[in-house]
């Protein structure tokens, strides 16, 4: 290990040495996040987590164990407050000390490592560090001296969707230091699991995009030392389309990552605009669970009743993971998809990434690479809110509901490719003009809002072939 990378983990002073928190790690007598996600690969079930935190340290300490003690999730996680997400952690510290309701998550670096450490210990199963930081490094060095080894993000991911002018450059140069340490901690026999924000914009993202970006991050990690990846993927919909998304997880791992690196898919479920409606969002859950089960996911992202009203409360949270534990169990296997029709959805997939990244890893610099991509356009993310990407691209779904592209701005998809995408959307109200685009676009967006059952209106074609 190098001595600066020593420093870089104790920058935020008063961390334990590099030999104590590994050490921390290996006398807390709990399992590590990828021994979990191991487990529910050998079993053939999803491991399930939740997202929550909040502001104060007593109640997030009794957050976590009613979730644990009344729904038995796999993995719990720490979501964290959006000014330390952003490094403000004077604004952070001092919003506790004032008004700690006012924090939209748990101000892990103002807490510091003690309390992290206790959070850990006050639950059975490992924790996960979900933020949305373009720069990770403190937040990273708490975490681990917490003993937390499962950290969300990417030096794309977690800056175009959340940052609106953080150029490239830096948020990869700060992930390329937040993944050196995960590999320093790798070498010393706690690997950490480095879970890639496939979901980006949240806002009908073309599988392959996701995927793209996903592996692009997989890719850099792994030359860094890390050797455990999840590669988070957004459910979008349509259930075969998100099942070829899941099923081509593993191929694009042995395609682009090497054999020392473990890689485990994981489901988002629904990331868009939810239903009100408290039986449609179950519903909704129900099927996010099912394609996570169907696809092979090794955990699942749960979504609760509550998300079109805000953050959840622990009443949402637990019966979000209820029901998403239901549709993982065995008595529901009877419920089957063609499998032919996936894998021609997954060798679509397969192939539109490698028209994506396999230009990028082709050139010697990657990181410039990258960024010289996203600022001509051939890597993209649609409606991001960032300077620093296009956003020429624009998807729409087709007539079952999967995610297409409408238009596929300047990435270098090949003529075959681009036939594809405008023939399946073939039937659709693909090239409307002008107004009607964007009452199209904003009806793809509400696809699930607008069948809220509470107004009486259908569910969605693949719900009621479901149920
Ligand atoms: N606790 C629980 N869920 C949270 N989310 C964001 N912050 C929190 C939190 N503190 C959820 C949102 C949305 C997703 C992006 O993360 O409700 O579902």
């Amino acid at each position: 290990m190098s001595d600066a990378l020593d420093l870089e983990y104790q920058v935020a002073s008063g961390l334990p040495s590099l030999e104590e928190a590994v050490a921390y790690f290996n006398s807390v007598g709990k399992p590590l996040a990828v021994e979990v996600l191991r487990s529910a690969v050998r079993r053939e079930r999803p491991a399930i987590q939740p997202r929550c935190g909040v502001g104060a340290h007593d109640r997030m300490k009794s957050l976590l164990l009613e979730l644990e003690s009344r729904a038995a999730p796999d993995l719990l996680t720490v979501t964290i407050d959006s000014h330390t997400r952003l490094k403000h952690f004077a604004t952070a510290e001092a919003t506790l000390a004032r008004n700690p309701g006012h924090l939209n998550g748990y101000p892990l670096v103002a807490h510091g490592w003690g309390r992290g450490r206790e959070l850990n210990e006050s639950v059975k199963v490992p924790l996960e560090v979900r933020h949305g930081s373009p720069d990770a490094r403190e937040l990273l060095a708490v975490s681990l001296a917490s003993g937390i080894a499962s950290f969300e993000g990417g030096g794309i991911s977690y800056n175009l969707p959340y940052a609106k002018d953080v150029p490239l450059q830096e948020s990869l140069e700060a992930w390329r230091q937040v993944d050196s340490l995960c590999g320093v901690f790798a070498e010393h026999g706690v690997i950490v699991d480095r879970e890639m924000f496939g979901t980006l914009t949240a806002v009908l993202v073309p599988p392959s995009i996701s995927l793209a970006i996903s592996v692009l991050e997989a890719v850099l990690a792994a030359r860094e030392g890390v050797r455990c990846v999840s590669i988070a993927y957004p459910q979008g919909g349509e259930a075969l389309q998100d099942i070829a998304a899941l099923h081509s997880i593993p191929l694009l791992a042995e395609r682009y990552l090497p054999e020392s690196v473990e890689t485990f898919s994981v489901l988002h479920q629904y990331m868009g605009v939810f239903p009100k409606g408290r039986s449609v969002a179950d519903a909704l859950i129900l099927y996010g669970g099912l394609v996570g089960r169907i696809g092979g996911a090794a955990k699942i992202i749960t979504k609760t009743n509550h998300e079109a009203y805000g953050i959840p409360d622990t009443r949402a949270n637990v019966e979000g993971m209820r029901v998403t534990e239901a549709a993982c169990s065995s008595f529901l296997d009877f419920v089957q998809v063609d499998q032919e029709r996936v894998a021609l959805e997954r060798d679509w997939i397969l192939c539109e990434v490698a028209e994506l990244v396999e230009p990028l890893l082709a050139c010697d610099d990657l990181v410039a690479a990258i960024c010289r991509a996203f600022a001509n356009g051939s890597l993209d993310v649609p409606f991001s809110a960032s300077r620093h990407a296009r956003s020429a691209v624009i998807p729409a779904r087709d007539t079952r509901g999967a995610i297409r592209y409408r238009d596929c701005g300047s990435l270098p998809f090949s003529e075959a490719t681009r036939k594809r995408q405008a023939q399946s959307l073939s039937g659709t109200n693909s090239d409307p003009d002008g107004l009607k685009v964007i009452e199209s676009i904003t009806a793809d967006i509400n696809y699930f809002a607008a069948h809220d059952v509470s107004k009486g209106e259908p569910l969605p074609q693949l719900l009621q072939e479901a149920s």
